[in-house]
């Protein structure tokens, strides 16, 4: 599964706007205290163009060491070209996790990822992040929701079609898709989950029209002897200034004891 610079482009300010700033708040508590006289290092899983540094670096108020992950080289190469002298590694999430999130890592990060992956993988995520004793924050997971205003049957129906198709396999087995967020706190009891809905004004024309022609693709291949009825929703549900709502969860875990590692047995 591919994804542009210019998708990402696209949706990195309803992304900032979305995200849960009271968990950024817990998590800059968070780093202010375990960064104190040391250098935080973050690992961003599925970083692509870079929008989740972006956004999170200039929230935390700790020195830090950015590695960037993500089997696009694409990608990479925009995230590198934004931002100079952050480490970037090519790697494929599904394979080498554990290797990707070495011992001494104090927080990994995702973003858009894990509606993605299988439950097994997040389960490898959850161990290798109490493994390692960092803390973990996934942001922008779809929940399923996709709400139009005048909602109709059509709308519902492709609804239907898209969270389907969400659940197909992307790389990591059959994904969680909508299911994401309640995996995450199942497999990590304390995780804490905001909405950061996605709020797409009737103007907003450019962005409605990327999900429309993603989400009537995703529709038509999960359901191609709909075709017929898939066209006439995209063009109407492209054209169509309707304000619309799209469903995400941000989601916070912290370490249990967040004493920074070089000073672990001291005294
Ligand atoms: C929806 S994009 C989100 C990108 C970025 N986190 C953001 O918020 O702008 C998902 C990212 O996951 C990456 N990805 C998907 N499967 C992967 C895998 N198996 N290994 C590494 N990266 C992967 C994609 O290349 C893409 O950059």
């Amino acid at each position: 599964m591919s994804f542009s610079t210019d998708w990402l482009a696209l949706r990195a300010p309803f992304d900032a706007t979305a995200r849960a700033a009271a968990l950024e708040a817990r998590l800059a508590d968070w780093s202010a205290r375990r960064g104190a006289g040391r250098v935080l290092s973050v690992v961003d899983l599925g970083a692509g163009s870079g929008n989740n540094l972006a956004h999170l670096a200039p929230r935390l108020p700790a020195k830090q060491r950015w590695t960037l992950i993500d089997a696009d080289t694409a990608l990479l190469a925009e995230a590198a070209r934004r931002h100079p002298g952050v480490e970037i590694r090519a790697g494929d999430l599904a394979a080498d996790l554990e290797r990707l999130i070495p011992e001494g890592t104090d927080l990994v990060t995702a973003s858009a990822l894990i509606d993605l992956v299988s439950g097994a993988w997040l389960d490898r995520l959850a161990a290798r992040v109490r493994a390692v004793g960092c803390a973990l924050l996934v942001v922008l997971t779809y929940d399923g929701r996709i709400a139009w205003e005048s909602d109709t049957a059509a709308d519902a129906g492709i609804r239907a079609l898209v969270n389907r198709h969400q659940r197909g396999d992307k790389g990591f087995g059959p994904a969680l898709g909508p299911d994401a967020p309640a995996a995450l706190r199942n497999l990590l009891p304390g995780t804490e989950t905001a909405v950061s809905d996605w709020e797409i004004g009737p103007a907003e024309t450019a962005m409605r029209t990327a999900l429309v022609d993603s989400w009537a693709g995703a529709a038509a291949e999960i359901a191609p002897e709909r075709a017929e009825t898939i066209e006439p929703w995209r063009r109407f549900a492209s054209d169509q200034p309707r304000a619309l709502t799209v469903g995400h969860a941000d989601q916070l875990w912290l370490p249990p004891f967040d004493t920074p590692r070089g000073q672990l047995g001291a005294g």
